[in-house]
C-alpha cells in the first residue's frame, strides 16, 4: 500500500478575526530580543492584558529559534489554549527557519495530542517575506515535520497514530484568502510528493522492488493523468541496454525501466525536462560486495527515482506548463551465479563497451543506458539524481547534494532553487583532465578512476553518455537519508530532490511566461 491519504493532516483556510477563531490551541510566533511583538503576538497580548508581554518579562519564554511555550486561561481569545513558538532574532530570520519553526508548532500539538490548531498567517511579520512565501514555508514545515514511516509497525500505539487532524490556516480579509487557497493547494501537492518519495525510501529492498516501484509509478499516473510505460527485460535487450541490464543480471527480481511523461494542457510551445533517477532497490554491491555494517541502508540506494516519481506527481497536480519525463532504470544490484563479475565488458546503449572494475559502481552502468535513451525527447535539459557516491558523503556531508554538469546556467538555476528550497546544492568540476581516470585498455570506458575525486569521476562517466543536451547530475548519496532528526525531517528518508526539482520547473516556467508577457506588451 502506498501514501496513505486518510493519514494526512486536512488544511483549512478561514476568513474569521483572531478574537472570534474557536479552536484548541492558537499558534504565533515571537522574535529573540524584539523590543516590540508583532503580528498575531502582538494581537493576542493586547487580547488577553499583555499576556505574552507578561511572560516575556519573567524570562521563562525569550523566543529562542523553535523554543515552545504554552499558555492557558487566555481570556480575550476562544482558542483553548495558546502556543508561543520562538523564531530567533529576527535579523537571522529564513524560510528554511520558518519551516522548522512550522514542524516545531505541529510535533508540539502532536505531542500533547491535540487534534486540531490554528495557525494565523500574521504567526509571522516580517520585512521581505510575502504572504505566499510565509504559508509555503510554514505548511510544508507542518506536513513534512509530522511525517512518520509507521506502515510496518503493527501496533497503532507504536506507530504514533496519535496525530493532528487538522490546521486551520486564519486570514484577515478576502484578497489574502485567495491567494493562501492557491498557496496551499500548491504546499500540499509539492509535500505529499515528498512524503511519497520518503515512503518509497523507508520502505525495505524486499518490499520495494523493482516491479513496486512499475506499479507506484502507474498508480500515480492513473491518479494525476500521467502516462506511463514500463519496459521489461526483453524490451530493454531488444533496445540494447546492455549497461542496465548488466546490473539486473545478478538478481532474480525482475527489472523494469519506467517512463513516465507528463505533457500539460497548453497550446503554446513549452520546456522538456527529462529527468532520471537510479532506482537500485538495493545495493549489495554485487560480486564486488560491499562490507555488512549498515548495508541494509543500500535499500535507500532508489532515492534518485523515488524522488523523480515524486516530482511527476507534483508537477501534474500543480499542472505546471513544462513538458516532463521521468526515467527509472529500477533493479537490484546482487551477487549470483549469473551476475556481472569485476572485468566484464558491457555495451551500453549509446554503442560504447564498458570494462567493469567493481560491480559496486552500478548506479553509473544503469544511469549511461537511461541517459542515452533521453535524446529521444529533444529535450531542453536532462537532470539526474543518484545516490551516486560514498564519496560525495565525505566531501559535502548531509548538508547539501554534489552537482555536476556540462551547463552554467542549468547548474545557477538549481543552485538557487536549493538556496530556496533547502535542498541545497554545491559544485564539483567536470574537468578534462579527470576523464583520465576511467579511461580502459581494453573498452572505451571503465566504471571506475581510483579513490581520487571519486564523486567527479563518477559525474564524468556520466557525461560520457550525454550529448549537447544541457545536463546536470546530482550525487545525493548524502543527502537522500539523515540519521539524525531535523527540524522538519525527521530521521530517515529526506525525500530529497522532490522541493527542489518542483521549484526548478516551476520558476522556468515562470521565466518563460514572464518574457512572453513584457514582450506582448512592448
Ligand atoms: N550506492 C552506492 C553509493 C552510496 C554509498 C550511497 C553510501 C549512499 C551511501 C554506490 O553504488 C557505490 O557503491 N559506489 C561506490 C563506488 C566505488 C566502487 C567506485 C562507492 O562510493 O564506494
Ligand atoms: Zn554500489
Ligand atoms: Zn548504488
Amino acid at each position: 500500500m502506498l501514501h496513505k491519504e486518510e493519514r494526512v493532516l486536512k488544511v483549512n483556510v478561514k476568513e474569521t478575526a483572531l478574537e472570534h477563531i474557536q479552536d484548541e490551541i492558537i499558534a504565533v510566533g515571537v522574535f529573540e530580543k524584539a523590543k516590540m511583538l508583532k503580528g498575531a503576538a502582538k494581537k493576542i497580548d493586547m487580547l488577553t492584558g499583555r499576556i505574552i508581554t507578561e511572560v516575556y518579562g519573567f524570562g521563562d519564554f525569550p523566543g529562542k529559534l523553535y523554543q515552545t511555550q504554552m499558555l492557558y486561561a487566555t481570556e480575550g481569545v476562544q482558542t483553548k489554549r495558546v502556543l508561543l513558538v520562538g523564531l530567533g532574532e529576527e535579523k537571522e530570520f529564513s524560510l528554511e527557519k520558518l519551516r522548522g519553526v512550522g514542524a516545531t508548532a505541529a510535533r508540539f500539538v502532536r505531542d500533547k495530542g491535540i487534534k486540531s490548531f490554528v495557525v494565523p498567517v500574521s504567526f509571522v511579520q516580517t520585512r521581505g517575506i510575502s504572504v505566499r512565501e510565509k504559508i509555503g514555508a510554514l505548511l510544508e514545515g507542518i506536513l513534512l515535520g509530522l511525517y512518520r514511516f509507521s506502515e510496518f509497525k503493527s501496533s497503532q500505539k507504536e506507530a504514533g497514530e496519535k496525530r493532528p487532524d487538522t490546521v486551520t490556516i486564519l486570514v484577515s480579509d478576502a484578497d489574502e484568502l485567495r491567494n493562501v487557497r492557491s498557496e496551499v493547494h500548491r504546499t500540499e501537492a509539492i509535500a505529499h510528493a515528498s512524503i511519497l518519495a520518503r515512503d518509497l525510501v523507508s520502505r525495505p529492498g524486499n518490499s520495494a522492488t523493482p516491479n513496486f516501484l512499475a506499479q507506484a509509478a502507474k498508480k500515480i499516473a492513473r491518479q494525476h493523468g500521467l502516462s506511463c510505460k514500463v519496459l521489461d527485460k526483453k524490451a530493454t535487450a531488444q533496445m540494447g541496454m546492455g549497461s542496465y541490464l548488466g546490473v539486473a543480471r545478478g538478481s532474480d527480481e525482475p527489472a523494469r525501466f519506467i517512463i513516465m511523461e507528463y505533457k500539460p494542457a497548453v497550446r503554446r510551445k513549452v520546456p522538456t525536462v527529462v529527468l532520471i533517477g537510479k532506482g537500485i532497490t538495493f545495493d549489495s554491491g554485487g560480486i564486488s560486495l560491499k562490507p555488512p555494517n549498515n548495508m541494509e541502508e543500500m535499500k535507500t540506494d532508489m532515492a534518485g527515482g523515488a524522488a523523480v516519481l515524486g516530482t511527476m506527481q507534483a508537477v501534474a497536480a500543480i499542472k505546471l506548463p513544462v513538458h516532463v519525463v521521468g526515467l527509472v532504470p529500477a533493479t537490484e544490484n546482487l551477487p549470483s551465479g549469473h551476475a556481472l563479475k569485476p572485468g566484464d565488458i558491457v555495451r551500453a546503449l549509446s554503442g560504447k563497451t564498458i570494462e567493469i572494475i567493481s560491480t559496486d559502481a552500478e548506479g553509473r552502468l544503469v544511469l549511461a543506458d537511461a541517459l542515452s535513451y533521453a535524446p529521444r525527447y529533444k529535450p531542453d535539459a536532462i537532470i539526474d539524481l543518484a545516490t551516486l557516491t560514498g564519496a560525495c558523503i565525505i566531501a559535502l556531508g548531509n548538508h547539501a547534494s554534489g552537482i555536476m554538469g556540462n551547463n552554467e546556467k542549468l547548474i545557477e538555476k538549481l543552485r538557487r532553487a536549493g538556496d530556496r528550497t533547502g535542498e541545497r546544492v554545491w559544485p564539483l568540476p567536470l574537468w578534462e583532465e579527470y576523464g583520465k581516470q576511467i579511461k580502459s585498455d581494453i573498452a572505451d570506458i571503465k566504471n571506475v578512476g581510483g579513490r581520487e575525486a571519486g564523486t567527479i569521476t563518477a559525474g564524468y562517466f556520466l557525461k560520457e553518455f550525454v550529448g549537447d543536451t544541457p545536463w546536470v547530475h546530482l550525487d545525493i548519496a548524502g543527502t537522500a537519508w539523515t540519521k539524525k532528526d531535523c527540524p522538519y525531517i525527521p530521521k530517515g528518508a529526506t525525500g530529497v530532490g522532490v522541493r527542489l526539482l518542483v521549484e526548478l520547473l516551476s520558476n522556468w516556467s515562470d521565466v518563460k511566461r514572464e518574457t512572453k508577457e513584457v514582450k506582448r506588451k512592448t
